[in-house]
């Protein structure tokens, strides 16, 4: 199995670009950039890695931003995981960024973007790899921090698909983001935003209606809502579900808990994905197989995953079937 897991074609559609810095690549960049870190050792810092929720792990993964400062950081930093897609056999890849992580510590929007999207531009030449942006708003900050960020991109809009909501979702509902989704939308962004991860499976509601959204990050509290998991199969709404996220971040207790088999067997769009590899232990091919190895599946379902991602993911009609 493990071996069909690696060959198998993949299509990423959750990834913090800022969740997929290594330790090893911290340690890098904080002494080229001078920046001093609460660590002696990248052993040091994987130790560090023990997370009870989401919040916990969030201050963490918004420390080692950090070491972050210049055009070339945030190239590097996307090359390191396009190298791991490669590997791991991930053809094409939609990844998040948080620009407010870094404009808050007086970082250039500018500099961010065009670090992650000069090494997009390769990975597509050198790799065979393609890949969209999709730029998240920070839901603990306000409104107008956000409206200022969509400011910032609509320079950029050549290089950005959608827009997406990340960070705590407690406490930060959709609703909080549906002014500044309406905007977007109308600049001709597509939209997504994680919901149901932590919080209830109303956000995943919310999240479809009031920010018009495409597909809903995790998602996997739906199943506390009985009619709209009947809505998700019915509108073919997908779910980029992270399985050894959830797992570290105690959202299921262990694989064995995890309901993502049994929402694909139900007909759910459901993807695998990485989320914050460098946080949680794994790229793709690590995901599929602790599911996997959790949850006995034939190579039909296995590849159904990738099946649903393609149908999911934003490229173009000719591109999904170049892909199939
Ligand atoms: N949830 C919310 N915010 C995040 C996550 C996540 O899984 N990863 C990075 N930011
Ligand atoms: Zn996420």
């Amino acid at each position: 199995m493990k071996e069909f897991i690696c060959g198998l074609p993949k299509v990423e559609l959750h990834l913090h670009i800022e969740g997929s810095l290594e330790p090893e690549l911290m340690f890098e960049l904080a002494k080229r950039n001078q920046v001093a870190i609460p660590y002696n050792t990248p052993q040091e810092v994987r130790d560090a890695y023990e997370f009870h929720n989401l919040q916990s792990f969030l201050d963490i993964y918004y420390q080692g931003a950090n070491v972050l400062i210049h055009e070339q950081d945030f190239f590097d930093l996307t090359w390191a995981y396009l190298l791991r897609c490669k590997e791991d056999n991930v053809l094409h890849t939609e990844i998040f960024f948080d620009p407010q992580t870094h404009t808050s510590r007086g970082i250039d929007f500018d500099i961010v973007i065009c670090g992650i999207h000069r090494a997009l531009v390769q990975a597509q030449h050198e790799l065979g790899i393609t890949s969209q942006l999709i730029m998240c708003f920070l839901r603990h900050l306000d409104e107008a921090s956000a409206f200022e960020t969509l400011e910032q991109a609509l320079l950029h809009k050549d290089k950005i698909i959608a827009v997406g909501l990340d960070s705590s979702e407690l406490g930060h509902p959709p609703k909080k983001f549906e002014n500044v989704f309406q905007k977007a939308l109308t600049e001709g962004f597509l939209t997504v935003a994680h919901a149901g991860e932590e919080g209830p499976a109303k956000n995943i509601d919310d999240a479809l209606v009031l920010l018009r959204t495409a597909r809903i990050d995790h998602g996997v509290r739906c199943v506390e809502d009985e009619a709209l998991v009947g809505r998700l199969i019915e509108g073919k709404v997908p779910l980029t579900v992270c399985p050894l996220s959830n797992t570290k971040l105690k959202v299921f207790e262990d694989m064995e808990q995890h309901n993502v088999v049994e929402l694909l067997r139900r007909g759910v769009c459901v993807t695998l994905n990485s989320d914050d590899p460098a946080y949680f232990g794994g790229y793709m091919n690590a995901n599929f197989l602790a599911v996997a190895n959790a949850h006995p599946m034939s190579k039909e379902e296995l590849a159904q995953f990738t099946l649903n991602a393609i149908e999911a993911s934003f490229i173009s009609e000719s591109e999904k079937l170049r892909l199939q």
